[in-house]
């Protein structure tokens, strides 16, 4: 299939590309912390096109490097994890975290050029229960990014994995895409079996909302539209931050602090993380219906395959095309369930990987509801290819413009403008960090 220079642009990854080189200016979350134990077994980690080795050292400091030995290539995936580094099982060459041969025992001593070999290793840091790999040129990594769910502490937020076998861009655009929402996971609902309050209350009578796009500090941002009550707008908030961060509105504005991050895992393979706080101030979109049950087809998690250690063998889920996504047929004809498919990260997983692994662009028919996905395909491609001709990568320096993002939704007097709306509700919001101390932070961090 041919591409088009922008959608090659955009979607491809790997060393070299424009969006490859321009992600790895950011930190990277890549695993749970919990995957890598001192001394334990290394493993396989595929990030942005590039195979690597993770593990974790004595010290429980964690190692990120090209999984092939300096030596002649052999997998360090198989080395053995000893005391202060990994050692490869073809001849015995050890490496620590940095990527230093430490040891180099099948030459003799007095030949031994430990000192001028060294693998390529990635500086690696755990917060908050999360591996993080910066894959840069920099020689000290800037700051670690500051999305306020990922700053969070261990106890007080949900993360959950699920790898995805399509391109990183198609995955992310799922979440700016407003209006599948009413159609792809509630288009069973009944708007008359909605109780007043319940997060779906609004988004089950208006399947069609207007919207304002604009490009912000830290991406872009969209705010969805309805009229509810006399002289009331019902708003929902949603964002894009560089360079693969999303913002959902389903939960209420003040407490909602949640992100997703889809990290290209190759051009044809992305890890979904999902951040969320743990708060039950959050709407729960599974709450009872009037009729007592709750949505159809929101199971609370999918059926995941068991893992393997290959390169695609973490976070995998067994629907996929051979089994159309476990599509429950007869669910969908009686319209129990709108697409068929009991899980609604697993809606959106089957339609975007229906798309193909890496979707034509040039076969789409862009709508007025597509406003998000066209602004924020050209808003990342703008700032990767400036990036290119020497911009600095938004937000890289100053990580606190991140902490600017919330998604969620409210209800506002129809006289208020939306940017304003937007402002307003975020200062009563609840924040991990206030923005003030987050500069202050991040001016420390560096
Ligand atoms: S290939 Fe690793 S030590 Fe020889
Ligand atoms: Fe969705």
């Amino acid at each position: 299939m041919k591409q088009s220079k922008d959608s090659e642009d955009l979607t491809r990854v790997g060393p070299g590309s424009v969006m490859g080189n321009f992600m790895r200016q950011y930190w990277i979350p890549a695993a749970k912390s919990s995957e890598l134990e001192a001394d334990g077994t290394p493993m396989r980690l595929l990030l942005l096109g590039e195979k690597l080795v993770a593990f974790r050292d004595s010290d429980g400091r964690p190692g990120v490097m090209d999984h092939m030995c300096p030596h002649r290539n052999a997998s360090l995936v198989l080395g053995r994890n000893e005391e202060g580094g990994i050692r490869c099982i073809y001849h015995g060459w050890k490496f620590d975290v940095q990527g230093n041969c430490v040891d180099m025992p099948s030459v003799p001593p007095s030949q031994d050029f430990k000192d001028k070999v060294k693998a390529k290793a990635y500086p690696a840091v755990d917060r908050n229960g999360m591996l993080w790999v910066y894959m840069g040129e920099r020689k000290v990594p800037p700051p670690l990014p500051m999305v306020e769910a990922t700053l969070l502490g261990e106890g007080e937020v949900d993360i959950s994995f699920m790898m995805r076998s399509c391109n990183w861009m198609q995955s992310l655009e799922g979440d700016i895409d407003t209006s599948h929402f009413g159609f792809l996971h509630v288009g069973h609902l009944d708007p008359g079996n909605v109780p007043e309050g319940h997060p779906l209350e609004h988004t089950a009578t208006e399947r069609a909302p207007e919207y304002h796009v604009r490009d912000t500090p830290w991406g872009t941002n969209y705010g969805a539209y309805r009229t509810v009550k006399p002289e009331t707008t019902y708003w929902r908030f949603a964002n894009y931050m560089f360079p693969f961060w999303t913002q959902t509105p389903q939960g209420e504005f003040p407490h909602n602090i949640q992100a997703r991050a889809w990290v290209p895992l190759d051009d044809e393979h992305t890890m979904m993380i999902f951040w969320r706080r743990r708060s039950k101030k959050l709407g729960n979109t599974g709450a009872p219906l009037k009729d007592g049950k709750p949505l159809g087809g929101a199971r609370p998690q999918p059926e995941f395959a068991p893992r393997d250690t290959g390169w695609l063998g973490r976070y995998k889920v067994v629907a996929d095309e051979s089994n159309d996504w476990t599509m429950d047929r007869e669910a969908q004809r009686t319209n129990r369930i709108y697409s068929g498919i009991d899980h609604i990260g697993l809606q959106d997983q089957a339609v975007t990987e229906s798309m193909g692994a890496i979707t034509d662009h040039s076969h789409e028919h862009l709508g007025p509801g597509d406003l998000m996905i066209a602004r924020t395909r050209r808003r990342a491609l703008q700032a990767a290819r400036a990036f290119a001709s020497g911009t600095p990568a938004p937000g890289i320096d100053q990580p606190e413009v991140m902490m600017g993002a919330r998604s969620g939704y409210f209800e506002e007097h129809q006289s208020v403008e939306w940017q304003q709306a937007y402002d307003e509700h975020m200062k009563q919001a609840d924040r991990v960090l206030k923005p003030a101390a987050a500069g202050a932070e991040a001016a420390m961090a560096k």
